[in-house]
């Protein structure tokens, strides 16, 4: 006997049986729910989709009240101590870890799309010098269509996949030249010999030495990030990313609107927030007057706090802040991770906090780190947006591969007027 729910409608005393699979309903199986004949039939009522699967999926699995975080079953604290980002790509796109050949051809092939057209270098110019490096990102992206437009060749595996390797090998250059321009400093090319983060590194730092020379330390730190990073099933981004892609646009298009939607202060862009939070606060003294302000609703939010999915500790958070004690070893010590941690401390004492379940968040301490490693402030959601870009084309293909999906199209609860009149100029207001 398969699970069923039991329905009853009070206003027609209909009762109605509605199959349950995998703990939910099919929202459609309401739509038999009807007053008369002729309505339209029940829906479901569900902003922000609180409470709304809106795919099958077998990419990453959270429990946000036990804090568990998992790429394709594998905890996210075995992936950060024994991964590199690429494998951990590989993982996500192909549903399994890669053997030693897959990974080396893997990292070939990724590796050998990391140039872009010199003509994107021309429009990249063009950005003013103050321009945030996440607007020419987003512009970036969605420019990439333009050069490619094999890409249009969605349901083609090969064409798919040489769409996936140019986006994992082109973002960090995109993201390196946005920085560079930032600073009006020249564009360093790619360098094949470096590792994934490595070369982002050389990228970004090299001045006018023949070799960038990557601190083995930061090359790491950064490759755990970028694992952390990776996917985080169906976040703001990734669902506009399914969403553009509902639509059978391109991956170029449909990633500059995921990367666009990362960039809001309430998403990605959140790291950036938080460090400028820390900034205002100044001093550990300082911080329960601020915390004081937060909760009157004076001060904004507290940046780098709470979670839709996250009832608990974010994973994430916790392997970063392990992280940054070896950066500091390096780098020297970050003076806002002293605030951050009163921060935390006092807020995790604190009823307002408690009762609400607020806990750090994986952008509470990656933007210490990331200043640490000599990032401004405005780059960080671009380096949280290139590991994403694996995590959004493993959602996209996923998307397109499911023969349950297809344009993404909700439905609204009318409540404005019902037809009414034309009324001339003369005879308004
Ligand atoms: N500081 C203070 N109060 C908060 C915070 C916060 N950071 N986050 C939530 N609250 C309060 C809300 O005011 C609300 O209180 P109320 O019940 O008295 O009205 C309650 O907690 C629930 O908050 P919601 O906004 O309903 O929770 P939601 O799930 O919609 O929001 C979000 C989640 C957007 C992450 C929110 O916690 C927030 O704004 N955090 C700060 C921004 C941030 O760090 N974003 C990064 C998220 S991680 C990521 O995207 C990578």
């Amino acid at each position: 006997m398969p699970d069923t729910l039991l329905i009853k409608d009070s206003r027609t005393n209909k009762e109605y049986t509605v199959p349950i699979t995998n703990d939910t309903i099919k929202a459609i199986d309401l739509r038999q729910i009807k007053v008369k004949d002729d309505d339209f039939g029940m829906m479901t009522y569900d902003p922000a989709f609180m409470n709304t699967a809106s795919c099958h999926s077998k990419i990453t699995y959270i429990d946000g009240d036990k804090g568990i975080l998992r790429y394709r079953g594998y905890p996210i604290e075995q992936l950060a101590g024994k991964c590199t980002y690429l494998e951990v790509a590989y993982l996500l796109l192909h549903g399994e870890l890669p053997t030693k050949s897959q990974l080396d051809d893997w990292t070939y092939n990724v590796t050998h799309h990391t140039l872009i057209h010199e003509n994107i270098k021309k429009f990249m110019d063009g950005f003013n010098y103050d321009a945030h490096p996440m607007g020419m990102l987003v512009s970036t992206l969605a420019a990439l269509s333009t050069f490619y437009p094999d890409s249009k060749n969605l349901f083609d595996a090969e064409a798919r996949k040489l769409q996936i390797y140019r986006l994992i090998g082109k973002i960090p250059t995109i993201a390196a030249f946005a920085y560079r321009h930032h600073l009006g400093q020249p564009y360093v090319y790619p360098d094949n010999d470096l590792s994934y983060p490595g070369n982002f590194l050389s990228m970004l730092f090299k001045m006018t030495e023949p070799k960038y020379k990557v601190n083995p330390i930061l090359e790491h730190a950064l490759d755990v990030l970028f694992i952390l990073h990776a996917d985080h099933e169906q976040n703001c981004s990734a669902n506009v990313m399914r969403s553009v892609g509902s639509s059978q646009a391109d991956p170029f298009v449909s990633m500059a609107g995921a990367a666009a939607a990362l960039y809001g202060p309430l998403h990605g862009g959140a790291n950036e927030q938080v460090l400028r939070m820390l900034r205002e606060i100044g001093s550990k003294d300082k911080v329960p007057e601020f915390v004081n302000k937060v909760k009157s609703g004076e001060g904004g939010r507290l940046m780098g706090f709470g979670h839709r999915i996250y009832k608990n500790y974010d994973p994430r958070a916790k392997i970063i802040k392990e992280t940054a004690d070896k950066v500091f070893e390096v780098t020297g010590r970050n003076p806002l991770l002293d605030i951050a941690i009163e921060l935390e401390r006092i807020a995790l004492q604190d009823d307002y906090f408690v009762k609400r379940k607020l806990y750090p968040n994986v952008d509470f301490y990656s933007g210490i780190i990331y200043e640490a490693l000599g990032f401004p402030s405005e780059v960080f959601t671009v380096l949280f947006a290139i590991p994403r870009t694996s995590g959004w084309l493993a959602q996209w293909e996923e998307l397109l591969l499911d023969s349950d999906q297809k344009i993404a199209r909700p439905r609204q609860v009318y409540l404005g007027y019902d037809a009414r009149d034309f009324v001339p100029m003369e005879k308004r207001g």
